[in-house]
Order: structure tokens, then C-alpha cells, then sequence
């Protein structure tokens, strides 16, 4: 009788070790609280750290495109490309990558992110609670731009620490003055990157050579309003003054033509005399 028992009995420890098994595994890893599962949940994590700065998903264009529905518009091998080595894509003349570096004037940094952290952030593009799980599009109250002005070029130091803009960057004001090159002029990014982008990009300054200095000394909120205020003028001020210049320019350009011509008319005939004299002169000389 033992023996046909025995089969029935593995079968009773078999069940109490996988019963045991499902339960400590319940409990090692409680589920997620919504519907995103765990690769999309990583990828929410690395989207508000490394992403959400730049990019929203359906709340409109920041720095960078607005990424909802991007996994329907991007075949999978593409994104996993372009989020992993956006500079390596752009290099190697896509069309895409060209075409979304002309529409938004800044290209996608390289921030080190690995392959399968790329597929993470897929998995969290393609949910439908991203959307929900995604903050608002930043604001930021009303600041002075003549405050900002004297943030950007050093006058009044920066609270945290960090360096003044002027170290790496120019306005049109200040450009002449000896404003950094090693960052982009920024008199007309509030047009370049949007508002609401450059709203964002105050808030984090997320791009890499920045990241160095103001990751551990951010920007006061007060700092980026002042900031924002100020390069919003630069912005609107050179809209007026490159109207004025194109009147100057054709100002000098036809003013200069009337004086040439009225020096050419009083000096050409005298001149081409001047200059026969000289020849008669020295070939007599020589003729001598
Ligand atoms: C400093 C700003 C910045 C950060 C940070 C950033 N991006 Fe971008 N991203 C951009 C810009 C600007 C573009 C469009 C211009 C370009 O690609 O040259 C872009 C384009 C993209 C595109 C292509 C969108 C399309 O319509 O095809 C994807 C996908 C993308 N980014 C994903 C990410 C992900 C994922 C992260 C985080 C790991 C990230 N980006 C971080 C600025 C940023
Ligand atoms: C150490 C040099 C450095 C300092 C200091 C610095 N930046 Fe930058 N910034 C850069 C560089 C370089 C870039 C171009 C992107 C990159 O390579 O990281 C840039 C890009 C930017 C952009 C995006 C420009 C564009 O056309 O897309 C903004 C906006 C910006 N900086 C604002 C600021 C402000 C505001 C300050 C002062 C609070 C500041 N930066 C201080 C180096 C600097």
C-alpha cells in the first residue's frame, strides 16, 4: 500500500512548495500600485530624472517634442537608437534627426543611458497612464528683467553659487562686452526654445556642461523668473532692432554711395591729369 501513496505525496509537497513559493514572492515583490508594470515603473524613475526636463508627454512641446504617441510615430529599434546615442543617429545623417534638430534648433543630448534602460522608457512612453503619471508643464511667476540682467552678467551673484551665464554666454546687451562663447548666444532662445521650454529649461538647465555647476547649485525659483523676464526682452528688443537695422543699413548703403561718387567726381579728372603729367613728365626726364 506505501508505495502507491508515494506519487500522491510528491504531489502534496510539490503543491505546498510552489503555494509556498507564489506567496513569498507576493510578498518580495508587492505588486505595483497601478497599472504600469515594473519595466514601465523604471521607466517612469529615469523619465522624471533624466527626461521630464525637456520633455512632457501630452501636456505640449518643451525643450524637446511632447513624447506622447512617439511609439506609434518611431518604429521600437529607432527610439532604443536615438535615446541611447541621440548624437551618434544625428552624425550619421538620419533624416529624423535632422529634420526634428531643424524644427526645434537644439539637438538631444547624449545622456548616458544603457540599452536596456531605453527599453524601460519605451515600456513607460507606450502606457496608457504615462500621460497621467507626467507633472504639468512648469510656469513660473512674474519676474523683473532688469534683476535677470544683472544675475546673467555676474553683478548680483547667484544664490546657490552657481556661475553667472556670462561666464559661457552672450545676449545681444552684453555680447560686445566679452560674453562667453562656449554656450550658444542667448538673446533669442525664448523664441528658439518656446516659452514653455525655456520656462523648463530654467528650471533644471539640463543640458550636460551645465549639469556640472548646477546640479548641486540650482537656480533659485526667483533667479529663473528674473532670468526668464530678462531674456524674454533681449528676445522682443531684437525683433525692434533688426527692423532698425536693416533701415540703418540701407541708410549707410546709400548715403556712402552719394559721398563716393561725389568724391570720384571731384578727384578722378584731376587725378587722371595728375598722373599723365607724372608719365609726360618722366619721360621727358628720360628722353634727356
Ligand atoms: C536637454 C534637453 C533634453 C533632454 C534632457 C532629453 N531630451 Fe529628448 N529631445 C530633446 C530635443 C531638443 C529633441 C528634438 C531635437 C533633436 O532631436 O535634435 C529631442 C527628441 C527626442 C525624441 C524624438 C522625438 C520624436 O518626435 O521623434 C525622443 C524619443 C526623445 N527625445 C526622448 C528622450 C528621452 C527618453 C529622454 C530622457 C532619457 C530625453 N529625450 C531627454 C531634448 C532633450
Ligand atoms: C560653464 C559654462 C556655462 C554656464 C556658466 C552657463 N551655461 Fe548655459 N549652456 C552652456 C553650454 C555649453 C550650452 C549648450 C548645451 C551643452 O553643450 O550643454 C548651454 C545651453 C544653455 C541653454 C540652451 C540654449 C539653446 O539655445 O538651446 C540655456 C537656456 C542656457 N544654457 C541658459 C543658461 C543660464 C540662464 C545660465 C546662467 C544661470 C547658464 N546657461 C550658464 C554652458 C554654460
Amino acid at each position: 500500500m506505501v508505495p502507491t501513496n508515494k506519487p500522491r505525496n510528491f504531489l502534496n509537497i510539490g503543491l505546498l512548495i510552489a503555494g509556498l513559493f507564489l506567496i513569498g514572492w507576493r510578498l518580495v515583490l508587492p505588486g505595483s500600485a497601478g497599472s504600469l508594470n515594473q519595466s514601465a515603473e523604471e521607466g517612469a524613475q529615469i523619465f522624471q530624472q533624466s527626461c521630464q526636463a525637456c520633455h512632457s508627454i501630452g501636456k505640449g512641446d518643451l525643450v524637446g517634442p511632447d513624447l506622447q504617441g512617439v511609439t506609434q510615430r518611431r518604429d521600437a529599434a529607432w527610439l532604443v537608437q536615438f535615446i541611447t546615442q541621440p548624437d551618434v543617429v544625428l552624425a550619421s545623417g538620419d533624416t529624423v534627426a535632422q529634420e526634428l534638430l531643424q524644427k526645434y534648433g537644439v539637438p538631444m543630448p547624449y545622456l548616458g543611458i544603457t540599452e536596456a534602460q531605453a527599453q524601460s522608457l519605451i515600456a513607460y512612453l507606450e502606457a496608457p497612464d504615462a500621460v497621467a503619471a507626467a507633472p504639468a508643464a512648469p510656469a513660473l511667476p512674474a519676474g523683473q528683467a532688469a534683476a535677470g540682467k544683472a544675475l546673467f552678467t555676474g553683478q548680483t551673484s547667484l544664490a546657490n553659487g552657481g556661475t553667472p551665464c556670462i561666464a559661457c554666454h552672450s545676449t545681444l546687451g552684453v555680447g560686445s562686452a566679452g560674453g562667453g562663447v562656449l554656450g550658444p548666444d542667448l538673446t533669442n532662445v525664448n523664441t528658439r526654445l518656446g516659452t514653455a521650454g525655456l520656462t523648463s529649461a530654467l528650471q533644471t538647465l539640463p543640458f550636460p556642461t551645465m549639469q556640472g555647476i548646477f546640479n548641486t547649485r540650482p537656480l533659485t525659483q526667483q533667479e529663473q523668473s528674473d532670468l526668464l523676464a530678462y531674456l524674454q526682452q533681449t528676445d522682443q528688443q531684437t525683433v525692434v532692432s533688426s527692423a532698425m537695422n536693416i533701415n540703418l543699413f540701407w541708410g549707410i548703403g546709400i548715403g556712402g554711395a552719394v559721398i563716393l561718387s561725389a568724391i570720384m567726381l571731384l578727384f578722378w579728372p584731376r587725378q587722371r591729369q595728375s598722373i599723365s603729367a607724372r608719365l609726360r613728365a618722366t619721360s621727358s626726364a628720360t628722353r634727356k
